[in-house]
């Protein structure tokens, strides 16, 4: 085989220079239609992208409305049921936490009802038979227990269900809202997480005194 000369050099090297030209040259034609704005670019770089982001998001938007309308349930049924609580409650503390907790809830159903206005969004609740269950076993306590020392025991128990439900949904509606980027319903739904983490804590406290030393 002949050894390979200048001239056949020169073109191999051309033929290398012109081949990466081209590659460089599509690359810029890329960016400079990206920074232009051009929407096939666009679509070509990070269309289905865009699109699967999209659908996430819708999605998303759809559970933290079907969340926001069952927690919307929980709170209005919570709302009757507290006077309940209250009245059947033997110690003075239970009763009043009881009391100080409906009128906190009545603000909670309020700033639901914000929320939906946030989203443009009509109030509106969802069956929840979560809570359903969980306020079903405390008027079982109260039925089955009424004339009992126990009693504020297993109202105590009860009521702490409640606040266990209610602080995983706004744990998860607080973080949901903060991925769809609405800052004033974190804000308002985050309000209402601390107040039942309050009364979460106010009701272990007197689950540790008082009350349980009667059951006992
Ligand atoms: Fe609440
Ligand atoms: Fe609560």
């Amino acid at each position: 085989m002949a050894p390979i000369g200048i001239p056949e050099l020169k073109a191999i090297v051309g033929m290398f220079a012109r081949s990466a030209a081209a590659s460089v040259s599509k690359v810029s034609y890329e960016r400079r239609q990206r920074r232009a704005g051009n929407p096939r670019a666009e679509s070509e770089v990070k269309g289905p992208k865009t699109k699967e982001a999209h659908m996430a998001e819708k999605k998303l938007n759809n559970l933290f409305l079907d969340t926001l309308k069952d927690i919307y349930f929980a709170e209005r049924q919570i709302l009757k049921n507290l006077p309940k609580m209250a009245k059947a409650a033997r110690s003075p503390e239970l009763k009043n936490a009881f009391l100080k907790h409906r009128d906190q809830t009545e603000q909670h159903v309020e700033r639901l009802q914000e929320v939906f206005e946030l989203v443009g969004k009509r109030a509106q609740a969802k069956t929840c038979e979560a809570i359903k269950g969980i306020l079903e076993e405390g008027e079982e306590i109260m039925d089955e227990y009424g004339a009992s020392e126990a009693l504020d025991a297993g109202l105590l128990a009860a009521a702490q269900a409640v606040e266990h439900y209610e602080m995983s949904r706004y744990g998860t509606l607080k973080t949901w809202a903060g991925q769809l980027g609405m800052k004033e319903a974190v804000g308002i739904l985050d309000e209402t997480l601390q107040e039942e983490k309050e009364t979460d804590a106010l009701l272990s406290s007197l689950a540790q005194s008082a009350v349980n030393r009667e059951a006992a």
